[in-house]
């Protein structure tokens, strides 16, 4: 198959592509920079893997166009960025950042692919990395959170719509729960950045960091194996489910949430 993954120089896409090219797949490997790329190339040919490395900033429009020319039977949508910030601190330019990323710029990859394949009559999948986050929200990281629980509303939307056409193109949610890439760090360090001193929060600030640390520090898985084998059974599986959850713990705590959520 060819797989196209967006954000893979590092985490979560990074092994997921590595081990996709491993097991066959023509794999498009696409970074946030040039640079990215450039070392990304130098890594997967070190293992001697033939993928196809480019720079595909997602919230670049001209970037997105080459999505209009090529040959895609997995998306991947992995990309995403985490603003760390209070409700009641953060600016709505952060705000837009965040969605920008998670959510326009997703959507629009969505859209250009699914297109393309439902056109092709490509039995296709569109995989999207949304987040345990859109559904538990955190605090203090509601910027993140809502950007997730929107792109999870989405992809909802569009696999109903796709009964409609009895489409051969199946949509698939991916929501990892908290994993040790760096990517949670740099989230809580906004956080810490964001509590400036007009905030209401500030006399809590150290407490609130604190505390943040250490739900991570102790949730956190330190491999993302759990969560790439999921993403490597939807992307191969005739007829994936239509959501995937991991780690194991974090997938049962969220089933206990929901029911008492309700
Ligand atoms: N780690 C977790 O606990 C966790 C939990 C739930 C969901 N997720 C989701 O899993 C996905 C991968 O996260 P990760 O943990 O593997 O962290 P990661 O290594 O930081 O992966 C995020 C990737 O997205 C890239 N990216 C950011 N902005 C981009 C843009 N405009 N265009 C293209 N690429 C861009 C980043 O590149 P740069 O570093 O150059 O910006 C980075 O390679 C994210 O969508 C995240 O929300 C992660």
């Amino acid at each position: 198959m060819k797989i196209l993954i967006t954000g893979s120089s590092s985490g979560i896409a990074f092994l997921t592509g590595i081990t996709l090219s491993s097991r066959g797949h023509f794999v498009y490997m696409t970074t946030h920079t040039n640079e990215e790329a450039h070392n990304l190339k130098e890594k997967v040919d070190a293992l001697g893997l033939k993928i196809m490395v480019f720079k595909l900033d997602i919230t670049d429009n001209e970037d997105r166009k080459i999505l209009n020319t090529l040959d895609i039977d997995v998306l991947i949508n992995n990309a995403g960025i985490g603003v760390g910030g209070s409700v009641l601190d953060l600016d709505i330019s952060d705000i837009r950042k965040n969605f920008e990323v998670n959510y326009f710029s997703s959507y629009d990859i969505v859209r250009r692919v699914g297109n393309r394949m439902i056109k092709n009559n490509k039995e296709g999948k569109i995989i999207i990395i949304s987040s345990l986050a859109g559904i538990f929200p955190i605090q203090f990281l509601g910027s993140y959170c809502s950007s997730k629980a929107a792109i999870s509303s989405m992809a909802t939307s569009l696999r109903k719509e796709l009964k409609t056409l009895k489409s051969k193109v199946k949509v698939v949610l991916i929501e990892p729960g908290a994993y040790k890439t760096g990517f949670n760090q740099v989230m809580i360090d906004e956080v810490d950045k964001n509590i400036t001193k007009d905030s209401v929060f500030y006399h809590y600030k150290n407490k609130i960091y604190k505390d943040l640390n250490k739900m991570f520090q102790i949730s956190e898985k330190k491999k993302v194996d759990s969560i790439v084998v999921k993403i490597i059974e939807a992307a191969e599986s005739s007829n994936p489910k239509y959501k995937y959850r991991a780690p194991l713990l974090q997938r049962i705590l969220t089933k206990i949430y929901l029911i008492f959520a309700k």
